[in-house]
């Protein structure tokens, strides 16, 4: 019989959010009138921006003739988008990202995990808690960890607190780790890094050698222009960074599929014997080999982001989903809940009411007011008494919602 990757047997019961799905599909069984809203899982509502829907069909129809017809595109991205994002999205805020640097992808998630590929085994690591489950569940799976202790954090991995005593800043380890995971605006706590923060991230990642695994998926949330929305606004970032983004968020492309990863040609990691070696290039050759690229059309609807027109549907969007986060934190503040994040980010974080744990508040939001969140404890043990509401929904719902908990 064929032996299973014993990994994953490590692996807590089951992802977060199929384990949420699970909980309310259960609930739905036995509750078939109740209208659900759900404020759980990080999906967008609203529909693509026009702009992109535009370029999508004028992208089908070219596929449709001899002469416009295409086959595999280049893995690493067709060079006209990596070009309008170098330019779009570096080059305007003074980041020197090139196009060849840019790696276009079907998604962050995908990337943030594939990454591992081609790191070695030996690399000691770090994430916060909370934090985005993919970081550490792909490294379990990847066998980069040991077995969970009753606490769910995995030995061989450095745990970073982030909760309300030091304001959901990550802070410096207290020892050197090569391999650093962190994602601002933070999914889940909403909360933000300042340019001095990032700057002593980079400091200590030159000093001790370590690479920063910077998730930015959230940064077109970011409405305080004081903050970086890249980790390359740094100085010597390019040395110590890889930089994931995407258009899922911003461009509602969660099912649409379309994401983009920074690898600057200069960034170097080493081999075993201690060589130099640029990270670049065997990235470059893992996606030739594993990946055959994103489809033509939706790379033409990603490009289509960075028109005029683009650009204002997309500022409208995150414009939308923000006023959704706003009226999330002020009907929650009036109501008596602690509420952190959701000014740069479309997460809000909240901490359970009476003390209960975040399962048991995830239970009676769902049973009284049929409202599903996020317990925070799914996302690393110091998420426990937290609860994550997402401003992706519609306004309606979102008012609603509210509504529900402020009468419970
Ligand atoms: C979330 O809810 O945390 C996000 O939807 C996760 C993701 O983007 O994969």
């Amino acid at each position: 019989m064929v032996q299973v990757n014993s990994n994953y047997l490590k692996l807590k019961a089951g992802y977060l959010f199929p384990e949420i799905s699970r909980r309310v599909n259960t609930f739905c069984e036995s509750n078939k009138e109740a209208s659900l809203i759900r404020l759980g899982i990080g999906d967008v509502t609203e529909p693509l921006p026009q702009a992109c829907c535009k370029a999508m069909k004028a992208a089908i129809d070219e596929m449709g003739t001899n002469a416009g017809f295409r086959g595999y595109g280049p893995e690493q991205g067709y060079l006209w988008l990596r070009e309008a994002i170098a330019e779009n999205d570096f080059k305007k805020r003074g980041c020197a990202i090139s196009a060849e640097e840019i790696f276009v992808s079907d998604g962050s998630k995908c990337d943030s995990s594939n990454i591992l590929d081609i790191l070695g085994a030996g690399n000691r690591i770090a994430v916060t808690d909370p934090v985005y489950p993919v970081y550490v569940d792909s490294n379990v799976m990847a066998g980069r960890t040991g077995d969970a202790s009753l606490t769910g954090h995995y030995e061989g991995l450095s745990y970073i607190a982030l909760n309300a005593e030091n304001g959901f800043k990550a802070e410096l380890p207290s020892e050197p780790v090569d391999l650093i995971y962190l994602c601002f605006p933070n999914n889940p706590t909403g909360a933000v890094a300042s340019k001095e923060q990032l700057i002593n991230w980079v400091t200590f990642a030159k000093e001790h050698n370590s690479l920063i695994l910077f998730d930015a998926a959230y940064e077109s949330f970011i409405q305080d222009p004081l903050l970086p929305h890249s980790i390359f606004e740094i100085q010597g970032a390019k040395d110590c960074a890889i930089e994931f983004r995407s258009f899922s968020k911003n461009a509602g492309f969660t099912g649409t599929r379309c994401a983009y990863t920074v690898i600057p040609k200069c960034l170097q990691g080493k081999t075993v014997k201690g060589d130099e070696i640029d990270l670049w290039s065997l990235w470059n050759r893992r996606q030739s080999t594993k990946f055959n690229g994103v489809s033509y059309i939706v790379q033409r609807g990603a490009e289509a982001v960075y028109s005029l027109e683009g650009q204002s549907q997309t500022k409208n969007l995150v414009s939308f989903y923000m006023e959704n986060a706003a009226i999330i934190r002020e009907k929650l503040t009036v109501a008596g809940y602690k509420v952190y994040g959701g000014e740069n980010a479309p997460y809000v974080w909240i901490e359970s009411p009476n003390g209960m744990d975040s399962w048991g508040f995830f239970d009676f939001l769902l049973n009284k007011a049929n409202i599903v969140g996020t317990p925070g404890s799914g996302f690393g043990a110091a998420g426990e008494g937290y609860f994550r509401l997402s401003a992706f929904n519609s306004r309606n719902n979102v008012e609603e919602a509210m509504r529900r908990i402020a009468s419970i």
